[in-house]
Order: C-alpha cells, then sequence, then structure tokens
C-alpha cells in the first residue's frame, strides 16, 4: 500500500468516525429473506450454481512439502486430491479411479512415492494424475491410456496458497481477485509457513458462521473483554469489491489511543517487512468470496473457511499462517496468540446454532442489514448473480441495491468528496 492509499484510509476513517449518517445516498438495504439460511431450494441452488464456479482455499503448500505428497480434501462435498508435483506446483484431480471409480488416496495426507495407485485393481497415475500403468493391459481391447488419466480439476496457487474450481470456465485466479490480488502481494503468501490448521463443527448455516466474522457492529456486545478494547470500531471503513470480495480496515487502539506506528519488535517474533502501515496498525481483513476471511498482519495470521455440510451444518476450518520463525520451534507467543484467538472464535461462534433455530421459527422472516453489515449484504447480492438472478425465486433473491455505485472504485472517492465538501462548507 503506499503513502496516498494509506492517506485516503486514514482520511475514510476520519470520516467514517465523525459522520451521523450513512453517506448521502447509501441504500436502504431489503430485509434479506430467511429462506437463504434455511431453505433446501436456495441451498441446492447455491451447491449446483455457486460452489461449482467460485475459486476455492483447498490448501497449504507446507501440507505437502514434497514432491508425491498428496492430501485429500473433500471439504467442497466433492472427493479431490491435491498433489505436489514434479514441477514442484500443486496438482488436483477427482480421487476416483478412471476404470471404476475406486479412491486412489485414501488417507487425509500422506506420499507416494512410487505414484498415485488405486486399490482396487492397481491402475497407478503420476503426480499429474496421468495414468502411468496398469495390470494386465493385454486384457483391455484398444485402452487409450492418455484418455484414462484421473479427471483434473483447476487449481492455481497465490503464493502457496492452494486455490482450486470446478469450473473449467472459470477466469485465472488473480482476475477473480481482481484489485484484492495486488493488495495481498504485501502481506508475502509465498513465504509464509503454515503453523497450525484444525477443522470442527457448527451447527447453522455457512453463511450464518462466516457473517458474525464480516462487520465489526457486534463488537461491542460480544467482545467486550478482547476485540473492543484493541479496536475502534466506529472508525471502521469498508471497502466491497467485484465478485462479492470485500475488505475491512480499523484501526487497531492501545489503552485507547489509534495506533499509527506498529509496536517495537521484539528479535525473536519474525515480522514481514513488506507489510505497510495499515497492515501493520489496523485490523485489515478480507472476505473473498465464497468463504474465505482473513484479518492479516506481518507476523502471525488467521484464515478462517465456512464449508456447508447440510442446510444447517457447517466446518469451521483454520489455517494459521506465519512470518518464518526459521529452524525450531515457533515463538511462544504465536500460541499464546492463537490460544487468545481462540477465545475470540468462542465469542463469535456462540449464537450460531441459536440463530439457526430462529431463522428457522414461526418468528423470523428476515434480515435487516445496516450500512457497518453492507459486507454481509454485496457477498449475497454476488452469490445470487453468480447462480443467476433468473433462477433464484423471487422469495429467496437480495435486491441487487448496491451494484457498481458502491463497489470499488467508486464508493471511496465519492464518500470523501463528500466529506471535504461538507467540511470546506462548514
Ligand atoms: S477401480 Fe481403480 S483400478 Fe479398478
Ligand atoms: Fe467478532
Amino acid at each position: 500500500m503506499d503513502a496516498s492509499e494509506i492517506k485516503e484510509i486514514r482520511d475514510l476513517m476520519d470520516f467514517e468516525k465523525a459522520r451521523k449518517a450513512p453517506p448521502e445516498g447509501f441504500p436502504k438495504f431489503p430485509d434479506m429473506p430467511a429462506g437463504r439460511y434455511t431453505s433446501q431450494e436456495f441451498y441446492d441452488l447455491e451447491k449446483k450454481n455457486y460452489w461449482s464456479k467460485v475459486w476455492m482455499l483447498a490448501g497449504h503448500m507446507d501440507e505437502i512439502p514434497e514432491i508425491g505428497d498428496y492430501k485429500l480434501w473433500e471439504l467442497s462435498g466433492q472427493p479431490v486430491v491435491i498433489t505436489h508435483g514434479d514441477d514442484g506446483k500443486a496438482h488436483a484431480f477427482f480421487n476416483t479411479c478412471s476404470h471404476r471409480g475406486a479412491p486412489v488416496v485414501k488417507e487425509a495426507y500422506g506420499s507416494a512415492p512410487a505414484g498415485l495407485a488405486c486399490g482396487y485393481h492397481g491402475w497407478t497415475y503420476n503426480y499429474e494424475g496421468d495414468l502411468i500403468s496398469l495390470r494386465d493391459r493385454r486384457d483391455f481391447v484398444d485402452l487409450d491410456m492418455s484418455c484414462r488419466g484421473l479427471f483434473k480439476v483447476k487449481v492455481e496457487q497465490f503464493g502457496k496458497l492452494i486455490f482450486v474450481s470446478f469450473d473449467d470456465d472459470a477466469v485465472p485466479l488473480r482476475e477473480y481477485l481482481g484489485p484484492v490480488a495486488n493488495q495481498l502481494e504485501e502481506f508475502g503468501f509465498d513465504k509464509l509457513r503454515l503453523a497450525n490448521h484444525y477443522v470442527w463443527d457448527l451447527k447453522c448455516n455457512w453463511k450464518i458462521a462466516m457473517e458474525a466474522n464480516m462487520e465489526v457492529y457486534h463488537v461491542k456486545s460480544i467482545h467486550p473483554e478482547t476485540v473492543d478494547a484493541g479496536l475502534d470500531y466506529r472508525a471502521n471503513v469498508n471497502t466491497l469489491y467485484n465478485n462479492g470480495h470485500s475488505r475491512m480496515v480499523a484501526p487497531n487502539l492501545i489503552d485507547g489511543d489509534v495506533v499509527y506506528r506498529s509496536p517495537p519488535r521484539q528479535d525473536h517474533i519474525p515480522f514481514n517487512e513488506s507489510v505497510t502501515e495499515i497492515g501493520c496498525t489496523c485490523t485489515q481483513s478480507y472476505h473473498i468470496e465464497p468463504n474465505f476471511v482473513s484479518p492479516m498482519g506481518p507476523t502471525l495470521f488467521p484464515i478462517l473457511l465456512f464449508w456447508p455440510m447440510s442446510l444447517n451444518e457447517t466446518k469451521y476450518e483454520l489455517y494459521w499462517v506465519a512470518a518464518d520463525w526459521g529452524e525450531g520451534d515457533m515463538p511462544a507467543e504465536f500460541n499464546a496468540a492463537m490460544d487468545y484467538f481462540n477465545v475470540v472464535i468462542t465469542e463469535d461462534t456462540q449464537f450460531g446454532d441459536w440463530i439457526q433455530k430462529s431463522v428457522e421459527s414461526y418468528a423470523f422472516s428476515g434480515v435487516p442489514l445496516c450500512y457497518q453489515e453492507a459486507r454481509i449484504y454485496h457477498a449475497h447480492e454476488s452469490i445470487d448473480r453468480t447462480i443467476g438472478l433468473n433462477k433464484v425465486p423471487e422469495d429467496l433473491r437480495v435486491a441487487q441495491v448496491l451494484g457498481d455505485e458502491w463497489t470499488y472504485p467508486n464508493d471511496d472517492k465519492e464518500r470523501l468528496r463528500q466529506h471535504f465538501d461538507k467540511a470546506a462548507a462548514e
């Protein structure tokens, strides 16, 4: 982030802090239908027409560090194996043998020095998914091995992060990320190490779980002892990007004062020097469609993912990534930071099953969102656009009220102009 972008964000924070209402012309959100969290029809539409088209974070190269390593990845609901290929890159395929569909791997993680061998009749594939050997080939008439590789899944890396899409026509990952891709560069994803990784179950729709991490309106109520003390939520700046992505930036506080310089560094804690002022002194968090939420920073930070298992069951996956701590164990402070964050997660997830019961109840018809919750509405608009507006039944649809007018790069300039015009007039 260069000096002019940093200044623009600081100016926007001043504006957000001082405003008495949403910016001039900001739309009133129609209530979002409760059915978006409770309707099997909507869930099936999401599965068929949304999850099948987006880019999803499927792993980190540290999970498969050596050539021939693999991981089984089924959180998307599809059986996929991801390998570390001879070219040093990640490759992905359906875990579905081209003979009669048996799995080529069965463990969550492993290494296959002799290739991926199907346990049923022994067909064997290389790390790029090509069929390289089969027993008793004489018994097959005219079998063209070159057409019998594992069915490939589109895969691209952003540094060490592995993204997968089931859509052969998906645009390249960087194009999908849009302006967010350049913003992520300074966080050094090509070097960040995997510090921890775990998954647990929640009893609510995946969007209910994710949306707890897409606004700061809840901070005062849910996090009075934790996040609230360290974050000036009323100065938060939301930016909406194409494809439903968004960013929030809120100044961090120490003893009630906004932080303008990162705290003094400690030699034993690795620090990513390419992270600029905002990333070092603010909570700079991204939502990347469909289910990626991450407050990024210069040392250690989490990436949260929310996977639908059914209409009201979600797997919450957490990747912790960190600047390289060199040989030996990671600093104790990282473990302490992860323990602290577990408290915050417990606070954030505490209402998921309650809310699910509410939205399923007779009482609930829709969700009225406010300006601070715009990133949630923006994501829902994008879900409907990706599914296809005409495919979503009218009673389950959200109106497209944000549109380009409130999407980057239009929003920031417009809000700043109004702010400074007003200040000049007073
Ligand atoms: S099903 Fe895999 S070799 Fe037969
Ligand atoms: Fe929270």
